[in-house]
């Protein structure tokens, strides 16, 4: 550990246990690309503005671009003593080309330098995530498109409720995806905007060209205040709400495939290389990646509340809390890219079980609505029906029957405007084909709103 940048005002050593706990290289190393760019842009505009010699702009630039080349191609490691990567590549780049390393920090401070590189690798980060989700999306389509026409329950209270489509189920997981989506790109939105210039947080004398920067660095626009530049964490918290909304809908779709492969449902096998087996009994396959991923829910809410927590009681402008910020965010990133890198091919790979679906579908009496609408289109009204239709569900579970099996004299004996016809109208194939309002399971509907949804994809991307 070498002389502290700071150590002037000092008269004592850090004791090495404070150096410890103050330090934060071994979580925000993973900037170090961001930053070093964003200090070749900052370089750059110096040398631009003549606030530092042209010559030491383009020796700088020269050692940060070395100091990059060789933390990637492994040979230069990350010295953990040092106090965060910031520190690091700049005393690199000092040992590297001498005094001229020492001018890159003229007109701006770590406040404004660690706001920026967060903002750049969050901004690195949030297209892989949709790029993933965009995957899924894509994924439970084609899905969709086979099922068009595989019937099974959909419940409500986890008790059969109306037949509904495979399709139409999956494609509710779709429409939840897409808004994911959109939620992601307002969130990289609010991302893209240059903090830097903003200073410790009072910005500079150096006539310094934050546009320029902005420019050289592909944001979108600078931020308009000096103290907001660098107490601003929002950005951090919106990607982890997006994220933790987004871990929601994994969660809930986990847990019903965990329901869907059990020999209770068994509406799906999982494929052998996307469940697995049990220490001591034999006959297991566990669905531990859904399992896993809705676990791994409550730890990306955790980042959430962790970043809230964080912000809640600071005054502006930086707090050294703030440096927790990091390992929140990157684990919140983390974990939802890993959850969803082993969705997407557990999904692909599933077995879809139709005559089991079917089956389920043809108990538990979920065209009785349906056979309620019978009676109103031949002229009863509602609550009438839904009477009558209580009545002979009534009788069915009496007699062992469903209201298929159920004969018409049953029908009859409690209402004489039921038919032959109402055999045809209860069944499950109408039942679902007949729901062909906008958003409703016909296949048709479906159809449409997977058309929909694609081009929705497309404008999201
Ligand atoms: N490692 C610090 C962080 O992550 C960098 C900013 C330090 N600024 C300061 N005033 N101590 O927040």
């Amino acid at each position: 550990m070498g002389t502290k940048m700071w150590a002037g005002r000092f008269t004592k050593e850090t004791d090495e246990r404070v150096n410890d706990f103050n330090s934060s290289i071994s979580f925000d190393a993973r900037m170090y690309k961001q930053d070093i760019e964003g200090s070749i842009a900052h370089a750059t505009m110096l040398g631009e503005c003549g606030i530092i010699d042209k010559g030491e702009s383009a020796k700088i630039i020269e050692g940060l671009k070395g100091i990059l080349a060789d933390i990637e191609s492994g040979e230069l490691r990350f010295d953990p003593t040092a106090e965060d990567i910031h520190m690091f590549n700049e005393a690199e780049l000092t040992a590297r080309i001498g005094d001229a390393g020492k001018r890159l920090h003229t007109a701006r401070s770590r406040n404004d330098q660690v706001a920026l590189d967060i903002r750049m690798y969050l901004r690195d980060e949030i297209p892989v995530i949709k790029a993933l989700t965009a995957e899924l999306t894509e994924t439970l389509m084609k899905l969709a498109e086979k099922n068009l026409t595989t019937v099974m329950p959909g419940y409500t209270h986890l008790q059969r409720a109306q037949p509904i489509t495979l399709a139409h189920h999956l494609m509710a997981y779709v429409q939840m995806l897409l808004r994911d989506l959109g939620r992601l790109n307002d969130t990289y939105k609010r991302t893209n905007i240059m903090p830097l210039g903003s200073g410790a947080l009072a910005s500079t004398t150096y006539p310094i060209n934050r546009q320029r920067v902005c420019e050289l660095l592909g944001f979108d626009d600078i931020t308009q205040n000096s103290l907001d530049g660098v107490s601003d964490r929002d950005f951090c918290i919106e990607l982890a709400s997006a994220l933790s909304i987004l871990m929601m809908h994994l969660s809930r779709f986990s847990e019903e495939i965990v329901l869907w492969c059990s020999w209770e449902f068994k509406f799906i096998e999982l494929d052998d290389a996307y469940a697995t087996g049990s220490s001591i009994m034999p006959q297991k396959k566990n669905p531990d990646v859904t399992e896993l991923i809705r676990g791994k829910t409550g730890r990306v809410y955790g980042d959430l509340t962790t970043l809230l927590t964080m912000m809640k009681g600071l005054s502006l402008a930086y707090n050294k809390d703030m440096q927790e910020d990091k390992e929140a965010v990157f684990d919140a990133i983390d974990t939802t890219k890993l959850c969803l890198t082993t969705f997407i091919p557990m999904i692909d790979t599933m077995k879809v079980l139709p005559e089991n679906m079917r089956a389920a579908a043809a108990k538990g009496f979920i065209n009785a609505t349906d056979c309620a609408d019978y009676l109103v289109k031949k002229g009863l009204p509602f609550r009438d029906a839904y009477k009558i239709t209580g009545t002979l569900v009534h009788t069915c579970i009496e007699k062992g029957l469903t209201l298929e099996t159920l004969p018409i004299e049953d029908y009859k004996a409690l209402c004489d405007t039921f038919g032959e016809d109402v055999y045809e109208a209860i069944s499950l194939e109408t039942c679902v084909m007949q729901r062909k309002a906008a958003g409703g399971p016909a296949p048709e509907s479906v159809k449409a709103q997977i058309d929909h949804s694609r081009k929705a994809l497309e404008a999201l991307r």
